[in-house]
């Protein structure tokens, strides 16, 4: 059994765009500039944020950190919106997930220009992965794909099962590990109205968790040999800790790990590598790799 270590992958990703966006300023581009709107003050939002702003640095990238009170209007944060649309300073922009209730994320999401939509939200983006056209990925099914890759797994032909129909996760996932020339997989997805869900999981060659349950993948449900993939990252309280809480993945990982080709850790796996695809992204839409 081997860990698939994310940190160590981020990193080394990190550096390589550190290197490119040295190589663009040697070129005389300006550096790559991402925008983030964060509205309120949820921690997790404030911690994800800060973390993204932490890894533009990183990258030798510009960065923006545009905050609203939850009491902003819609129409105030489509009129910010607009703006970084029109900016040709900001190559990239998101907007931090969740909103407040009175505000449609749906016609947040679509107000943004696909050319900048770095999360790879808009359904442009999500309709391009859909047929196999180039654009935007949303960054956690990329992450994974990325380690998959990085660690030398074969998926072509493989079967893979994957829990849980997110829009940011388990629908773009299950797309990318279908689509031709990247995971060519035949792929199952699991939800809330599938029976028999752990003997779907057995019969996966490449199982991968996002339901944000903790603990909800046990031994009886992989298969000997199986590559796991753990997206879960929800906070269990911990009164050992600092923070008050701990990170817990969906797989029980003591009693899974020894089954397994290789597993993903919580914290340390599937996590750090979702930011560095942001600035991967990010990268991407400043150089216009997939849009003119
Ligand atoms: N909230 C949780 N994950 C994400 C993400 O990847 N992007 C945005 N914008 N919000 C999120």
């Amino acid at each position: 059994m081997q860990i698939i270590d994310g940190k160590a992958t981020a990193a080394a990703i990190k550096q390589e765009i550190a290197d490119s966006v040295k190589q663009l300023i040697a070129e005389g581009h300006r550096r790559p500039c991402l925008a983030a709107i964060l509205v309120g003050h949820d921690g997790g939002s404030e911690t994800y944020v800060h973390n993204k702003v932490m890894a533009c640095e990183a990258c030798g990238f510009d960065s923006r950190l545009i905050r609203f009170e939850d009491t902003v209007s819609q129409a105030e944060l489509l009129a910010c919106i607009d703006s970084l649309n029109a900016d040709d300073g900001v190559d990239g922009f998101i907007v931090q997930l969740p909103l407040p209730a009175h505000i449609d994320k749906t016609r947040v999401i679509e107000a943004i220009r696909p050319e900048k939509d770095v999360d790879g939200f808009h359904p442009v983006n999500v309709g391009r992965l859909a047929i196999g056209l180039p654009g935007f990925i949303s960054a956690t099914p990329l992450g994974i794909l990325t380690l998959l890759r990085r660690y030398g797994i074969d998926t072509k032909g493989k079967e893979c099962v994957i829990l849980g129909r997110s829009n940011i996760v388990g629908k773009p996932l299950s797309q990318l590990m279908m689509q031709k020339g990247y995971g060519d997989t035949t792929v199952t997805v699991c939800h809330s109205h599938s029976s028999d869900i752990a003997a779907t999981c057995r019969r996966a060659d490449i199982l991968i968790a996002a339901i944000g349950r903790p603990g909800f993948v046990t031994a009886d449900m992989v298969k000997p040999g199986a590559v796991v993939i753990d997206v879960g990252t929800t906070r269990v309280p911990d009164a050992g800790r600092k923070s008050g809480f701990r990170l817990s993945g969906d797989v029980c990982f003591d009693e899974v790990a020894p089954l397994c080709s290789y597993i993903t850790p919580v914290p340390g796996g599937v996590g750090p590598m979702t930011i560095c695809m942001l600035m991967l992204n990010t990268l991407a839409a400043a150089r216009h790799e997939y849009y003119d």
